[in-house]
């Protein structure tokens, strides 16, 4: 391996910076020739190409988004696509990639590589919806939750002032893992996500008990890809059940939650995978996602992160109903 490309792609999230400059800076440690690849696979066909070096992620690490940006390409689902992203690779005798992004950016590695298998291929899980196998967290996900958790409980400040009901939309097209996690962290009466059925009977029910407690507000999480909707359907659904116990308010987070400082915890990931994915390339190893569980290290190869999902604790939910 003589130089390496590194890139993001497909939604951003906290950390992706600092998983850079570790890519950047630990392929300089160990001799190769860091290459910044612009807008993700995009940028891979049009030759948005820059040689890096220590200097260029200086004073990033800190900072959410990410300096190479990001972009869903339509272009690189195509053969004649793929073929003009790998003549720009060899172009700069580009020989190994580190991609951070989800599964939309392992699903483009897996079909390059069965294409162009010269080019050394690993991923980084760089996605703040935490629903990938192979690694307990992925990067950005500590930083969500903590920008919602801190949201909601400020907006737990004025429902309680005003007997109010707030339905929260937090992300998660797919996945409920946000709206979980935050639920619990905010004592929330109820969270609806798409790994679980929504029974608005059920639900209306359930705070209507909670109004009898004296409660003087009630909070609701609800992950954008419920099965019952998003906030605002679901707020009108258990309005339209006749329910008048409190006011009914919505509230819908959204890409606030993909912004800003990463925590310690997204640094650390963040810094140690980016470190790994580099030494993993020098090893040889190609294919495979680098992440993290418990403390080890682990490859996971990118068919299964594509085809498997990380699955929630059911017990959690547990929680959200013993504890409210
Ligand atoms: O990054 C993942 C995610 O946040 C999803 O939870 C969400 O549905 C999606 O990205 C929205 O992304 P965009 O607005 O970029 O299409």
């Amino acid at each position: 391996m003589k130089k390496i490309g590194v890139f993001t792609s497909g939604g951003d999230s906290p950390g992706m910076n600092a998983a850079i400059r570790a890519v950047v800076r630990t392929a300089i440690y160990l001799g190769m020739t860091p290459y910044g690849i612009y807008r993700g696979y995009q940028g891979m066909i049009e030759g948005d190409i820059e040689e890096m070096n220590a200097h260029s992620v200086s004073n990033i690490l800190q900072i959410g988004g990410t300096i190479l940006r990001s972009a869903r390409s339509e272009a690189f689902r195509t053969p004649e696509g793929r073929k003009k992203a790998y003549e720009m690779l060899k172009k700069h005798g580009i020989d190994g990639l580190v991609g951070i992004g989800g599964d939309g950016t392992f699903t483009g590695a897996r079909v390059f590589m069965k294409e162009y298998p010269d080019i050394r291929f690993v991923g980084l899980p760089g996605t703040i919806d935490n629903d990938l196998v192979g690694t307990d967290y992925t990067i950005g996900y500590d930083t969500a939750i903590n920008t919602a958790m801190e949201a909601i409980d400020k907006i737990k400040d004025t429902a309680n002032s005003f007997d109010r009901l707030f339905f929260v939309e937090v992300m998660g097209r797919d996945a409920g893992f946000i709206a979980l996690r935050v639920g619990i962290a905010t004592g929330a009466e109820a969270v609806l996500i798409p790994e679980s059925k929504t029974d608005i009977d059920e639900l209306v029910h359930r705070l209507r008990q909670n109004s009898l407690r004296r409660k003087n507000s009630a909070l609701v999480i609800v992950a954008e890809g419920d099965d019952a909707g998003g906030a605002f359907e679901i707020a009108q659904q258990v309005k339209e059940r006749g329910f008048e116990q409190y006011e009914i308010r919505v509230s819908v987070l959204g890409h606030i939650q993909r912004g800003g400082s990463p925590t310690c915890m997204d640094r650390m990931l963040a810094s140690r995978l980016g470190m790994e994915a580099v030494k993993a390339l020098r090893d040889g190893v190609s294919g495979v996602l680098v992440g993290k569980k418990c403390k080890d290290i682990v490859y996971t190869p990118f068919e299964k992160a594509i085809k498997d999902k990380q699955k929630l604790n059911p017990l959690l939910l547990d929680i959200v109903d013993i504890l409210s």
